[in-house]
């Protein structure tokens, strides 16, 4: 098969201003659209912490969620090669559970699944200076997959210094970003932040905000759902994306 698409699309790395921002909503709403599209997708969440007990050590819930909207019929091991018990960053909970991260079974990981998919899928762990040991932080790891970011962001009051920081930090390790995503935007408790944000991380970051996606009740990654409504708020950036047209900037659409 194919491992690329015609436009030279290869897929993106989801990272986040902060954990709990919506990466994995994200990153499977992405894979379900390139899914969707009729290319080959692979979906990896690299290393996971608090997991979930299983039979067999613990399982990602993240990762769970990615498999299941993309429809991918990959085996856990390479969606989540690594997955920790303690919900803490990979080195402390690699230090809690007295186990080595072992970054070469991430790697191996996914040259199989990029060789085997046209496009990938890979769901970070917090942000981009979350340590996973050796010295390294995810930015190496993302750095090493040669994927663009995808950035998501909360929509309020905070959120351009935490964008700026990560787009700061991307940007001074030659991290190319495709994209910011706005996650959990209410239309209905919107202020003034809310509102100009997009348009003040783009002035500023000089990066386009490529979808701003709706609170949505019907999706939930625990319960493995994904609603129509983020679908729909990222359908446009993953066509361009996979087409390799430009981002268009959010400023002047709403
Ligand atoms: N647009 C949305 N509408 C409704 N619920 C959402 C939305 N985005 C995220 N959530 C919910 O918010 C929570 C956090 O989202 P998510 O798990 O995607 O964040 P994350 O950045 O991947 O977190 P982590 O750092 O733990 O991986 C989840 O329970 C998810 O279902
Ligand atoms: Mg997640």
């Amino acid at each position: 098969m194919a491992d690329h698409t015609a436009t030279g699309f290869r897929g993106v790395f989801v990272t986040g201003t902060d954990t709990g921002v919506g990466k994995t909503v994200v990153a499977g709403a992405l894979a379900r659209l390139w899914a969707a599209a009729g290319l080959s997708t692979g979906v990896m969440k690299p290393i996971a912490t608090g997991g979930v007990k299983a039979p067999r050590g613990y399982v990602s819930l993240d990762a769970r969620f990615l498999v299941a909207v993309s429809g991918s019929h990959d085996p856990p091991e390479l969606a989540n090669p690594i997955c920790l018990e303690a919900p803490v960053a990979p080195t402390a909970a690699a230090r809690a559970a007295a186990v080595a991260l072992d970054l070469g079974r991430v790697a191996e990981a996914f040259e199989v699944l990029r060789r085997r998919h046209q496009v990938m899928v890979v769901e970070g762990i917090g942000g981009l200076l979350v340590p996973i040991g050796g010295g390294f932080f995810v930015a190496d790891l993302a750095a090493r997959m040669a994927l663009p970011l995808i950035v998501v962001a909360r929509p309020g009051l905070g959120t351009i210094n935490h964008t700026l920081l990560t787009l700061d930090v991307a940007r001074r390790r030659g991290l190319a970003v495709a994209a910011v995503v706005i996650n959990g935007y209410r239309a209905d408790e919107a202020g003034l932040a809310e509102r100009t944000n997009p348009e003040e991380i783009e002035r500023a970051g000089g990066v386009p905000v490529g979808a701003v996606a709706p609170w949505d009740e019907r999706t939930g990654v625990e319960a493995g759902r994904l609603g129509d409504l983020v679908i729909a708020a990222l359908a446009p950036l993953a066509q361009a994306l996979a087409a390799g047209r430009p981002v268009r900037p959010w400023t002047g659409r709403t």
